[in-house]
């Protein structure tokens, strides 16, 4: 996983997370882990349905679980798709993530080959947000 810092508990989170991949119609695993302000970790794959658009992606996921665990202060969120090409969250996720982390906040994107890192305000500039 190249250039993006990533500790050993992140690590293993997203290889746990991408294990439990519910992805049977695309076939196309994700996990995805936030780190919050008190450092707690939350880590969730996609998780797909015979409806199709009920699908939730692995971001929303891990967002919500932290949130409803109570912690709203997300600091950063990284992104694993087991590919050798780099992925980026949908837009819906972007929208999500911008409701719940600050404009500055990373996000790290990693493939078995290749890590980017990206700001909130990088993916999503101009947002709509009250
Ligand atoms: N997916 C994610 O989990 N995150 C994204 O940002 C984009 C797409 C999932 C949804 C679906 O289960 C699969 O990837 C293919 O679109």
């Amino acid at each position: 996983m190249t250039d993006v810092r990533l500790s050993p508990e992140v690590a293993a989170r997203l290889e746990e997370a991408l294990g439990r991949s519910y992805s049977p119609y695309s076939g196309f695993a994700v996990a995805a882990a936030v780190v919050t302000g008190s450092g707690r970790v939350f880590a969730a794959p996609n998780i797909e349905n015979a409806s199709f658009g009920l699908t939730v992606c692995a971001e929303r996921n891990a967002i919500f679980q932290a949130v409803a665990a109570g912690e709203r202060d997300i600091l950063r969120l990284y992104l694993l798709t087991p590919t050798s090409e780099l992925h980026t969250p949908c837009g819906a996720c972007r929208q999500v993530m911008r409701e719940f982390m600050q404009p500055e906040a990373e996000v790290l994107c990693l493939s078995r080959e290749a890590s980017q890192r990206f700001t909130v305000d990088m993916l999503l500039p101009a947002a709509f947000s009250r």
